[in-house]
């Protein structure tokens, strides 16, 4: 049975546990999934190479966002997460960027009610799924596949909950190269996570096609798939 707690969204909108989150994620080299960042761009370019509008939902402070934005120089960029403390930090991290960034502050369980734009080229979403239950998953990736432009992108670079043997063998081996500038702060989870399975159908489920794990590393997951042409 899932445990329940507070809303992810009340959770992150604290803003010193948004904070303290911030102060320990790792940076540069010690950033293991800077790799699958880039992987994502460097697939999308095989066959959409001038991307023009590329949104990234529970940015935080815009890590998938500033990769992508650097891969495409002609994109403009939407951030959007829920938390104030993270808007402060991404209008620092992205400033680079100009004016090809829009801010949107909302809720990634009511995309459009939070603004965001139709017609999507590429949608991304990293560490922030794992919150939801299935069906919250599914409807998540429902909303966003229909902000998606026809042969759009949906990548997902999030954490999945495999079996308890492999949870423990992953979690230990993980901290040799995952290296946090400070311990997380306490975070709760709905445990258990959803499956990669999970991840995969709901994809289907919300009629994306070339659905698959492009890189895995532990129990975290590249999720990519396509809106089909029109
Ligand atoms: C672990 S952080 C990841 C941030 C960023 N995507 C990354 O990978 O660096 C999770 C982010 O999800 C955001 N978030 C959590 N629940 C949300 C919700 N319901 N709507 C929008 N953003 C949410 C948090 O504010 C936080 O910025």
């Amino acid at each position: 049975m899932r445990q329940e707690g507070p809303t992810a969204a009340q959770v992150w909108s604290d803003p010193a546990f948004a904070t303290a989150w911030l102060g320990g994620d790792p940076n540069g080299t010690r950033d293991l999934l800077e790799l699958p960042r880039t992987i994502a761009a460097q697939l999308v370019a095989e066959e959409k190479p001038e991307p023009a509008l590329i949104v990234d939902i529970a940015s935080g402070a815009g890590k998938f966002l500033s990769v992508l934005l650097t891969a495409f120089p002609r994109a403009r960029g939407v951030w959007m997460d829920v938390s104030e403390t993270m808007l402060q930090q991404a209008r620092k991290d992205l400033a680079g960027f100009g004016d090809r960034v829009d801010f949107q502050v909302g809720d990634m369980q009511a995309l459009r009610a939070a603004g965001l734009p139709e017609g999507a080229d590429i949608i991304t979403t990293s560490r922030a799924s794992h919150h939801f239950d299935r069906a919250e998953l599914h409807a998540f990736y429902q909303e966003a596949a229909g902000l998606l432009a026809p042969d759009g992108w949906l990548v997902n670079l999030d954490h999945i909950g495999p079996e308890d043997i492999w949870d423990r063998r992953y979690r230990s081996v993980r901290r040799k190269y995952w290296a946090p500038a400070k311990p997380a702060p306490a975070h709760h989870h709905n445990y258990p996570l959803t499956s990669a399975d999970d991840h995969l159908d709901g994809y289907r489920a919300a009629g994306l096609t070339e659905v698959d794990i492009a890189w895995k590393a532990f129990y975290t997951c590249l999720f990519a798939g396509r809106r089909p042409p029109a």
